[in-house]
């Protein structure tokens, strides 16, 4: 067996799976805003576009994708974020987003003639990019958070700099809701540039804001920018599978050498069904209400009850101090507590220690049972 898996953290979420299915079998009601898994429906016209795309015959689709498709993303990034990219350089489909953030490490790391490589991964983060790092036999880094849940660049020494291959950024973020300034961006980039690493930025979340648009790392320039970006959260599509890799023309031609030999093409009605969710907006603004009207209603009573909601910017989650008062200090007592009484929310320190001190909620069931959840947080808290 490969030694190195050995070395990964327990899945975060299967332990939260076991505890629900434990409650739920002793007949327990659970309001679920554990998973960071949409729930409303994907938009009729998408799926229209992904059954008219069905062939009676079944070809191999290509990794490199339909030229439609990757146009259409470059369409897409010119109209949200004024970046131009060329779709035959800058531009590939990936099966989700969570492929392509694996198997970025693919391209990056494990280079024979480069010995040790080191990987920057926020100290707490999405479990991927740790694992993704040490699988490929990478050194994780991780990068301390500053006040604002963005990773501290001061802390970062000569030495660490001196071996950093890659480093991971996702803003708008999961777990905090909060959302990197362009400032920070260019700070990012400059220190690439000089020191010699790539900056992956996970985007998966950047179309789910509420006042204003989060920017993308590829406004501040492509060279060692590499953005991931997905139609999961935006487009409630998590079970097509349909994400995409943008950036660095270099990287971008590694990855499409080594994707073929890999099994990650998509499916062409999956890719026509992605095409015709890109060149949407309209369905993006409708989902970004739905989601607010659920954000107002935890916001408003969780003010009232005095606890603290930190970031939460954009994003679906809201990221809740733990209230001393209620239940201990760890995040796992408070949502145990949480638990106890029909909602589900993720501790914190799943994804980290420093997420000790919050809860995660996921903002994706359907209102009404929000407003059960919220009138249960109303009589307990
Ligand atoms: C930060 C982040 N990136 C990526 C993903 C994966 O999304 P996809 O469905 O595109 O694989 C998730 C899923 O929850 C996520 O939270």
């Amino acid at each position: 067996m490969n030694s190195a898996i050995e070395t990964l953290a327990p899945y975060a979420f299967t332990a939260l799976r076991q505890r629900k299915e434990a409650l739920q079998a002793q007949g327990i009601e659970l309001l679920d805003f554990g998973v960071g898994d949409p729930q409303d429906p994907t938009p009729a016209f998408i799926r229209q576009a992904l059954t008219a795309a069905l062939t009676p015959e079944s070809r191999y689709p290509t990794s490199a994708g339909l030229p439609e498709l990757r146009q259409a993303i470059a369409g897409w990034f010119g109209r949200r974020f004024g970046v131009t990219l060329d779709p035959d350089v800058h531009v590939l489909p990936a099966n989700g987003s969570k492929e392509a953030l694996f198997n970025l490490g693919l391209a990056l790391l494990d280079d024979p003639r480069r010995g040790p490589q080191a990987v920057g991964v926020p100290e707490l983060a999405y479990q991927v990019y740790a694992d993704s790092a040490r699988l490929h036999h990478a050194e994780v880094i991780p990068l301390p958070l500053d006040t604002d849940w963005l990773p501290d660049l001061n802390a970062l020494t000569p030495d660490v700099l001196g071996r950093l291959r890659l480093l991971w950024l996702n803003y708008p973020n999961n777990p905090t809701g909060a959302v990197a300034p362009p400032s920070y961006y260019r700070e990012v980039l400059a220190l690439a540039e000089r020191w010699d690493f790539y900056v992956a930025s996970d985007e998966a979340y950047s179309e789910l804001w509420y006042d204003s648009p989060p920017p993308s790392l590829l406004q501040t320039g492509l060279e060692r920018a590499i953005v991931i970006n997905t139609l999961s959260k935006r487009s409630n599509m998590t079970a097509y599978r349909s994400g995409l890799i943008a950036g660095d023309a270099q990287v971008l031609a590694t990855l499409r050498n080594v994707r073929p030999r890999m099994g990650v093409a998509t499916p062409e009605f999956i890719q026509q069904a992605a095409r015709a969710a890109w060149e949407d907006e309209a369905h993006v603004t409708a989902q970004r209400l739905r989601y607010a009207e659920r954000r107002q209603l935890f916001i408003e009573v969780l003010a009232r009850k005095e606890l603290v909601v930190d970031a939460s910017a954009a994003t679906f989650y809201l990221w809740v101090r733990v209230p001393e008062r209620v239940a201990g200090r760890s995040s796992r007592e408070f949502a145990e507590w949480l638990l106890e009484r029909g909602i589900v929310v993720l501790p914190g320190e799943f994804l980290g220690a420093r997420g000790a001190g919050h809860v995660r909620l996921a903002l994706v069931p359907p209102l009404e049972t929000c407003q059960r959840a919220v009138e249960i947080l109303d009589s307990v808290l």
